[in-house]
């Protein structure tokens, strides 16, 4: 996540939307647009949204529709904590689903929610190439395997308590 004031950012994101328009077909480079602007801002807020389409000259509502549709986009701020639940087959198979319902139950958030205290952020992810540890959840960069209900309930509460 940046550490760049808003008016900073934003200079990076025009300078970069610039470079963009120069190319062939500088629309099809949205992706990568709304990528730079989620590394600059840590998540896609609106008014950041609304300038994209405004220098892309786009309706707002295709930029909105692209960030919404890919669930790699955050459209809040992040929590602390990512955590990614595995819904790959190996997982799924194995229990993501009974993990899954545990986060929700735990966290009261669903899949691309931020949890009220800001401390964790719920994703999903199709494989995180660890099947063979199915079913796994990944915290930040780290990977937990073997998972079941229970061990998801201790390991949010050591997240917890090192807060
Ligand atoms: S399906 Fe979950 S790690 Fe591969």
């Amino acid at each position: 996540m940046t550490t760049l004031t808003s008016d900073t950012a934003m200079d990076e994101l025009k300078a970069y939307i610039e470079t963009v328009k120069k190319k062939a077909r500088p629309e099809s480079y949205l992706i990568a647009i709304l990528h730079k602007a989620q590394h600059l801002y840590g998540y896609l807020d609106k008014e950041v949204m609304n300038e994209i389409a405004f220098i892309m000259n786009l309706p707002t509502a295709h930029i909105w529709g692209v960030a919404t549709f890919y669930h790699y986009f955050n459209l809040t701020p992040k929590g602390e904590h990512t955590i990614a639940i595995c819904l790959g087959t190996a997982c799924y198979v194995k229990g993501a689903g009974d993990l899954l319902d545990t986060l929700k139950e735990e966290l009261k958030i669903t899949i691309g929610e931020t949890t009220e205290d800001k401390l964790f952020t719920l994703q999903e992810a199709r494989c995180l190439g660890a099947c063979g540890l199915a079913p796994v959840i990944m915290i930040d960069e780290k990977i937990y395997g073997e998972m079941t209900p229970k061990k998801v309930v201790a390991l949010l509460a050591h997240f917890r308590t090192e807060k």
